[in-house]
């Protein structure tokens, strides 16, 4: 079943031109709705604006060697290891089993189109192929079903859909799981969905989140740099309660908290917000 190159099979209907054709349509639209997101909101301009403020308020300048390792640390943990959800376990694995699941379906998509369209492909790379589409329905159909926050918090629907917000989400389950019908099935009707859904995904990139996955990578490293340049977006660095220094200077800590304040506790790691 894995072993199947859906592909080499449409081939007979649609020749590989056409395929590679609309794969480097669907890049260019990524391109366009990211360059058009970033224009709209001024993501770009903000960010720059923002690192230059950073600069000015930095309390040292962090070397070129620095800056690499806090790049490195980003890629390490925020992006290849989804460390943002830490405090939520189930988040960051529904987050890795999509992520990971999209990177290997697109990247073998992509190879099959342009290297097996017409002919059987090695079992290898059909395999990662489905296994791909498996891994994203399952971190999708999971987050969907039991963890975004409108059906885990708010008491809403798990069939409530709310427009701009779930479009990312909705196209990618739908992407996935009709390419895996199509595979098993061979049937034109799950070809023609699964064609809907990853247009619907990639042409939808202005208005849903897809950018995030350009955009989070570089938020988190400016996070990273201005905690070592000291700069913390000009808010107070808090030390520690206790340090006689900082009840000086903040003297409504010891008035409130006495003068060996407590551990705080898990604040809101404490528990899930279910309180709706
Ligand atoms: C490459 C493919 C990626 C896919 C398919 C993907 C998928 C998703 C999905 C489905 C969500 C939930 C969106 C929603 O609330 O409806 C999400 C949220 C999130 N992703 Fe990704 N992601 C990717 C890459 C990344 C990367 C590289 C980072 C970080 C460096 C990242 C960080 C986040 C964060 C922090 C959220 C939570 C955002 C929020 O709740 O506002 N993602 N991602």
């Amino acid at each position: 079943m894995f072993a199947v190159n859906p592909f080499a099979e449409l081939s007979a209907l649609i020749s590989p031109s056409v395929m590679q054709g609309y794969v480097v349509l669907m890049v260019i639209l990524v391109v366009v709705g990211t360059i058009l997101d970033m224009a709209h909101k001024k993501s770009a301009q903000y960010f720059f604006e923002n690192a230059e403020k950073a600069k000015k308020n930095a309390k040292r300048t962090l070397s070129g060697g620095e800056k690499a390792g806090l790049a490195v640390a980003t890629l390490a943990n925020e992006v290849l290891t989804s460390a943002e959800f830490k405090v939520r376990p189930a988040r960051r694995y529904s987050h890795l089993l999509t992520m990971y699941g999209f990177i290997i379906f697109v990247a073998t998509t992509a190879w099959l189109i342009f290297g097996y369209a017409a002919e059987s492909a090695p079992a290898g790379l059909t395999a990662m192929w489905h296994i791909g589409a498996i891994m994203l329905c399952l971190g999708g159909y999971w987050f969907w079903f039991f963890i975004r926050v409108d059906v885990s918090s708010e008491g809403v629907k798990w069939y409530n859909f709310n427009g701009r917000g779930d479009i990312f989400i909705v196209s990618l389950i739908t992407m996935g799981t009709f390419a895996l019908l199509w595979s098993f099935t061979a049937s034109m009707a799950m070809f023609v969905l699964f064609v809907i859904s990853s247009t619907v995904l990639f042409s939808t990139v202005f208005w849903s989140k897809f950018a995030h996955m350009f955009f989070k990578p570089a938020a988190a490293f400016q996070k990273r740099c201005i905690k070592a340049d000291g700069s913390y977006e000009n808010l107070p660095e808090l030390g520690e309660l206790s340090d006689p220094a900082i009840q000086a200077k903040y003297p409504d800590i010891p008035e409130y908290m006495g003068e060996n304040p407590p551990n705080m506790g898990p604040g809101i790691k404490r528990e899930a917000p279910t309180h709706y």
